[in-house]
């Protein structure tokens, strides 16, 4: 027994990633061989875990056996060619082994001094991102603003909320607290995420304070409803400060128009923010650029997730500001155990102030290893790839009398219903998750239920697609 059980040497954790192979290999192997959906029952895997942690070490093929045994029952295949829930969450293999590199390097990038390569790596990810993806020059790295990656969309809502708050506020939220902060809204579309809902409590607007605008009939935000909106509540002495535009809604996927929703937002002085978590990745695509960046160059920050679509492994969110200052101010502090000299000489990031946590992941380098291992051609032409297997099904489905598409289809994703009502769409909901091949999920439209079919997941082909059709017209 080692006199320093705790360490583990650079030798012995080659051994341990040698066994450690068998799993993963295996495992992104079987994944069109296993039920999609996990069969376990609640309380299934808990219970076979002990209560406690043991005391003295065991070996790992003890823990991979159990990986086996215990774990396995209990994942879900986001990475099954049949996976057309939610939307996609893909782990690609070149952010896989980024990830293992970047938990090697162990960095923590709070401040450019605890790792200059955390920092400036992101920065430049950032860079490589916007431009790959047409994304306005005003969010460029070494401008006013600059990008940062956040955990998800749901944190860079709120922060962005905090500091639109903070800037309509002059920061006396930040300091005075809740009160300071009456009579202040905020705006998004009655599709709009539910982490909208949820920033608007937690940083003090008050869930009451968010309206929900309306959509035209494509889903879409009305921006003339949302003038009125805030002409209304400029009326009645409240200031709008903060509104939503999606593209690419939850449900739907629904691009809301972001360009008149700008010119709304900025007579009113409130701060836009664009939500395209899932749809981003799009942008990445020449044939789709133009529709998911409309509109970007006006608005005060915009994000997607690189790791729904992109492949970047959960998680990546991505957020470009146009003037960074409202964000800092709001999040910066300066305890003297942070201080140093890169940060008092003012030339640096430092990515603490620009989230709501202060320590944070070397999550760029994950970024480096796919763009630069998979390219940006390949990443667009996946894109291009899975819209085209949603139009296939489209042509499919759209034969059958009886089925009907509830929403345009959006890039590769289509909302599907049966005509008599939901309880047939229920019927097949249940016939498609029943089958281990598929997985489906579903939402409302004008109250009415909806089955989701989101194309994305890196490992469908076209007979995938073409065996989901003919297994979904056999079930009607
Ligand atoms: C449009 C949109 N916004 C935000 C989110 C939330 O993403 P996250 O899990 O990164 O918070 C989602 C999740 O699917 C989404 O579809």
């Amino acid at each position: 027994m080692s006199a320093r059980p705790w360490r583990r040497s650079p030798e012995d954790f080659a051994a341990d990633i040698e066994q450690a192979i068998g799993w993963m290999v295996r495992h992104m192997g079987d994944a069109s061989e296993r039920s999609v959906w996990s069969r376990a029952q609640p309380g299934e895997v808990g219970s076979k875990i002990p209560k406690t942690p043991p005391s003295e070490p065991e070996p790992l093929k003890d823990v991979l056996r159990d990986m086996q045994k215990i774990i396995e029952p209990g994942l879900v295949r986001w990475d099954a060619p049949g996976w057309m829930a939610w939307f996609p969450s893909n782990s690609h293999p070149d952010a896989m082994l980024g990830d293992l590199l970047a938990s090697v390097a162990a960095q923590q990038g709070m401040l450019w001094t605890s790792s200059p390569a955390c920092t400036e790596l992101e920065t430049r990810m950032l860079e490589w991102l916007r431009t790959a993806m047409g994304l306005p020059v005003c969010f460029a790295e070494g401008g006013l603003g600059g990008g940062v990656i956040q955990d998800t969309a749901s944190s860079a809502v709120l922060a962005c909320m905090i500091a639109a708050r903070d800037r309509a506020t002059q920061s006396r939220a930040t300091r005075e607290g809740g009160s300071a902060c009456g009579g202040l809204v905020a705006y998004a579309s009655e599709q709009s995420h539910s982490s909208v809902l949820k920033a608007t409590g937690i940083c003090g607007i008050g869930r009451d304070n968010l309206r929900l605008v309306p959509t035209d009939d494509e889903f879409r935000m009305d921006a003339d409803s949302l003038s009125e909106m805030m002409k209304r509540d400029m009326a009645a002495g409240r200031q709008p400060c903060f509104c939503v535009a999606t593209v690419g809604t939850t449900g739907c996927g629904a691009i809301d128009p972001v360009a008149a929703i700008a010119e709304v937002c900025r007579s009113h002085g409130a701060w836009l923010h664009v939500d395209a978590a899932w749809a981003g990745t799009a942008a990445l695509s020449s044939r789709h650029r133009n529709t998911i960046v409309a509109g970007a160059s006006e608005a005060d920050s915009w994000t997607f997730n690189p790791h729904k679509w992109m492949g970047a492994s959960f998680d990546c969110s991505c957020l470009w500001l146009a003037d960074s200052r409202p964000l800092i101010d709001a999040m910066s502090i300066e305890p003297e155990y942070l201080r140093n000299a890169a940060t008092d000489g003012g030339d640096v990031i430092d990515y603490r102030d620009w989230h709501i946590q202060l320590g944070r992941r070397f999550r760029a380098m994950k970024l480096w290893v796919l763009l630069r291992r998979t390219g940006v051609s390949a990443l667009a032409n996946m894109v291009d790839f899975h819209v085209s297997l949603a139009k296939t099904i489209e042509q499919h489905l759209g034969a059958h009398p009886k089925l009907e598409l509830a929403a345009p289809r959006s890039l590769s994703l289509l909302c599907i219903r049966h005509v008599d009502g939901d309880a047939a769409t229920q019927q097949l909901l249940d016939a498609v998750n029943a089958d281990d091949r598929f997985a489906v999920t579903h939402c409302t439209l004008d109250g009415r239920l909806v089955m989701r079919v989101a194309i994305g997941a890196l490992s469908t082909e076209l007979a995938d697609v073409e065996t989901f059709s003919e297994y979904l017209l056999a079930a009607m």
